[in-house]
């Protein structure tokens, strides 16, 4: 695995211009700190630890904290500077701790319009009888969470004591819930500050962000879906490849095996964008018709992960245990201990988007339906936003397929659809001339070991 210092920190590491700052005591005032980030400087593990200590104790201020999110943004931090963090927000809560027994996985998604993989693989992941604590998130902006989509079931409870959390593990093999008080404490309030200053854009954030609740699980093995393109927040290759390789070697510092996996995210993840929808859509997987590319997705992770914790097994044999009951009654049951009903899921009212012109599905513009969907009501635009768990949109057609004019290109649930219809008419290019299929899965990033 290639080492990639953060793109601003490459001149500095080769020493020209950093000096790394070793003496500091831990009274070293912040400002000082925040001086020494602004200027590209790395810090110290006992630096960071203090800064991240004195934030949970607030004895740093918000301002404080949030020009420190802004110099790292600009800066960058070297992979030690990540560690450090990561392990500094970690350690602000509380960890897992598990009885011996079988291997503790976990899968997370940075994040994209009408990926509802979780939902799929928690419960495909369990079929294999490894545990999955999945400590999931909220959608903001243009990409849905996970909890959200679980919570358009009536009842589903996602805010359980981690007790609960583990009782369920240990009962049904896995749990999809949101990240406890105890759980980096550290990570939430720094979150919630980044999300108002403009500092969520940030490589060593965000994986300090996302590992201080992964690792909090006390995992043996780690896989990520690091999505790249318009339906998420890294749209090159290069941003995703960053992202990827710094989540890998993080969690190997951590000694947790780990490999990431980057995805294309230049149109949807199956047909079905909106919470109920997608839910929908992952039960009709379990019942053999889900989308081609949700489906091969969904246990092609299943299988690396499997593998990587250990297991000996094919990718037949994950998409036998897809369809085949298995994972679907790992899911009911889930959904059912976590106060669930799926018999009073709502269904979407779809009105058709009909094909004006004959030729092929040239390029969608996915950031542009993720936009859509909360201009509708089914995603947030601030964190205290409710959504309407009816609201939905659907695509049915992938880049290259073709398209005969009176044919249905998409449909839109909505109470007042028309015009959403013509907006999601917008988002869907279409050529006369045929177009190659995008390639789902574009990168792979290991630990040098596998
Ligand atoms: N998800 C997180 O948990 N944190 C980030 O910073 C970004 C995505």
């Amino acid at each position: 695995m290639a080492q990639v210092p953060p793109r601003q920190l490459q001149r500095a590491e080769r020493g020209k211009v950093t000096r790394l700052v070793t003496n500091a005591s831990y009274t070293t005032p912040p400002v000082e700190l925040i001086r020494l980030k602004r200027d590209g400087h790395a810090l110290t593990e006992s630096q960071i630890s203090q800064l991240i200590t004195q934030y949970q104790e607030h004895r740093l201020l918000d301002s404080q904290m949030a020009a420190f999110a802004m110099a790292t943004c600009v800066q960058g931090m070297t992979s030690d500077e990540t560690y450090y963090l990561t392990k500094a927000m970690l350690n602000s809560g509380t960890r897992l701790a598990w009885p011996p027994g079988p291997a503790v996985v976990d899968k997370h998604s940075t994040g994209g319009v009408g990926d509802k993989a979780s939902l799929l693989i928690a419960p495909l992941l369990a079929s294999f009888g490894v545990r999955v604590p999945m400590i999931s998130g909220r959608g903001l902006g243009i990409t849905g969470g996970t909890l959200d989509k679980l919570e358009s079931i009536p009842q589903f409870n996602t805010s359980l004591s981690l007790n609960e959390l583990q009782e369920i593990v240990n009962s049904t093999g896995c749990v999809i819930a949101g990240a406890t008080e105890q759980i980096a404490p550290a990570d939430r309030k720094l979150y919630g500050l980044r999300d108002v200053t403009g500092t969520v854009a940030s490589i060593p954030l965000i994986t300090s962000s996302i590992l201080s609740k992964k690792l909090a699980e006390s995992p043996d093995a780690l896989i990520f879906d690091v999505k790249c393109g318009t339906g998420t927040s890294m749209q090159t290759f290069e941003e995703a490849q960053e992202l990827a390789e710094m989540l890998v070697q993080t969690c190997v510092r951590f000694n947790v095996k780990a490999k990431a996996i980057i995805t294309d995210m230049n149109q949807p993840l199956g047909t079905a964008i909106g919470n109920a929808a997608e839910v929908r859509e992952a039960l009709l997987s379990f019942a053999g018709s889900g989308p081609a590319d949700l489906v091969h997705l969904a246990t092609t992770f299943v299988f690396e992960l499997l593998t990587l914790a250990g297991k000996t097994l094919t990718y037949q044999d994950v998409a036998d245990n897809l369809t085949n009951g298995h994972a679907q009654n790992h899911f009911e049951d889930m959904v059912a201990k976590q106060g669930g009903n799926l018999c009073q899921l709502t269904s979407p009212n779809w009105t058709p988007l009909i094909a004006a012109e004959d030729g092929y599905l040239a390029r969608v513009n996915t950031g542009a339906l993720g936009a859509l969907l909360v201009r509708m009501g089914g995603g947030r635009q601030l964190p205290e936003d409710t959504l309407n768990t009816q609201v939905s949109l659907a695509v049915p057609k992938k880049v290259g397929d073709s398209i005969t004019r009176g044919e249905v290109i998409g449909a839109v649930s909505h109470p007042a659809p028309e015009a959403y219809l013509e907006q999601l008419r917008e988002a869907l290019q279409i050529s006369a001339a045929p177009v190659d299929p995008r390639p789902l899965i574009i990168g792979t990033v290991i630990q040098n070991d596998q």
